[in-house]
Formats: C-alpha cells, sequence, structure tokens
C-alpha cells in the first residue's frame, strides 16, 4: 500500500486536474487502521495476468505491479456481480478486481477504495457509470478508453484517465488484456451501473 500511496504523492506533486484526489486517496491509504487477514480467492479472469504481467514490469511502473504481484496470492478477487444478469457467463469469466481498499477489502475503508483491475483482451466493457470518481492508471494493454460518449482513445501506460462522478465510460480491449491501477473517492459501496442493461 506504501508503493501506492508513493506513487500518488509523486503524481500529485505534478499537479493537473487529478491531483486533488490523488493526495487525499494517497493521505487515506498512509492511514489505513490494521487489515483484517483476507482469505484469497482467485477468478477466471485473474488467467490475462500472464499476458500482462511482462509488458507492465517492463513500464514506468514497475514497482506498483511488483507491489501487486507480492499481495495478489493473498487477496480475493471481486467483479460487480450484478454485470453478470447482463453481460454473460463468459464476459465474466474474462474479468476482475482486486480491491485492497475499500467496502468490501481486506482494509476497510466507506470513502476510498483502490485495487487493480484485469480484463481480457479483445473485450467491451460497455458503458457504465457510478457515483464515486474514479482514477485509473493503465498498466499494460493497448485500451480504447470513452468517456461521455466520445470515440475511445488509447492512453499511455501510467496516464491518468480520471471519470469525474456519473461521467458515463466504457473500455475497449484490442490485442492485450488490460491492467491497470485504479482508485475511487466517495460513495465506494455504491457499485457502477450498466447505462443500458
Ligand atoms: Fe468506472
Amino acid at each position: 500500500m506504501s508503493i501506492i500511496a508513493s506513487f500518488y504523492r509523486s503524481e500529485a506533486r505534478k499537479g493537473g486536474p487529478t491531483a486533488d484526489m490523488l493526495a487525499d486517496v494517497a493521505h487515506e491509504l498512509e492511514n489505513l487502521p490494521a487489515p483484517e487477514p483476507p482469505e484469497p480467492f482467485r477468478l477466471p479472469g485473474a488467467k490475462h495476468l500472464a499476458a500482462a504481467l511482462p509488458e507492465a514490469l517492463d513500464g514506468p511502473m514497475a514497482s506498483v505491479v511488483h507491489g501487486f504481484m507480492a499481495i495478489e496470492p493473498e487477496s480475493p478477487w471481486f467483479q460487480t456481480d450484478h454485470y453478470r444478469a447482463s453481460l454473460g457467463d463468459d464476459y465474466m469469466d474474462n474479468y476482475g478486481y482486486v480491491t485492497l481498499v475499500g467496502d468490501r477489502a481486506i482494509l476497510k475503508h466507506e470513502r476510498i477504495a483502490c485495487g487493480f483491475f484485469v480484463i481480457g483482451p479483445g473485450r467491451h466493457y460497455p458503458e457504465h457509470h457510478h457515483e464515486a470518481e474514479e482514477i485509473y492508471h493503465p498498466l499494460s494493454g493497448d485500451t480504447l478508453w470513452s468517456q461521455d460518449g466520445e470515440p475511445g482513445t488509447p492512453r499511455a501506460i501510467g496516464e491518468a484517465v480520471h471519470n469525474p462522478p456519473w461521467l458515463r465510460h466504457e473500455m475497449t480491449t484490442r490485442e492485450t488484456p488490460l491492467f491497470a491501477l485504479y482508485c475511487w473517492r466517495g460513495r465506494v459501496a455504491d457499485q457502477a451501473q450498466l447505462t443500458n442493461p
């Protein structure tokens, strides 16, 4: 967690529209209560790590990726369970996330969430939104990121993708899986909702 907090601290020092949220999240990560021992649990979507990790370890956020690799074997994986009814079993078998901080996470927090997201290649994460503010930092992949119905654009590894509260957004992966660091701020217990379920 200290690795992510120090990454967010250094990003916040660069200024810009994500500085305030990243500094806030970093502060909360630095002041978390002691963790509850987790029950490790892997989801099928974790299989995409094998293809994503080499690129992520070769990238500018390798220290964050090393931190993930150290904690992942002891971590439970999660999904947004109500997606299954709309997106089907095949979609659910190809995505998931490790939530390190949040309402369902190892480290409980009502206002901040932080973790790692994985989705396989050739997948469309349909348009969705949520009350919480969100920042993704891609760690791998050639994903197209779309906001507010605009055409998707690629983002470099480590380039922040900022989704203000309730902004509609979607992602489309291409040749390689997407592996990303994410954080939420706000009502983190309120899960994302598809805009066209
Ligand atoms: Fe989101």
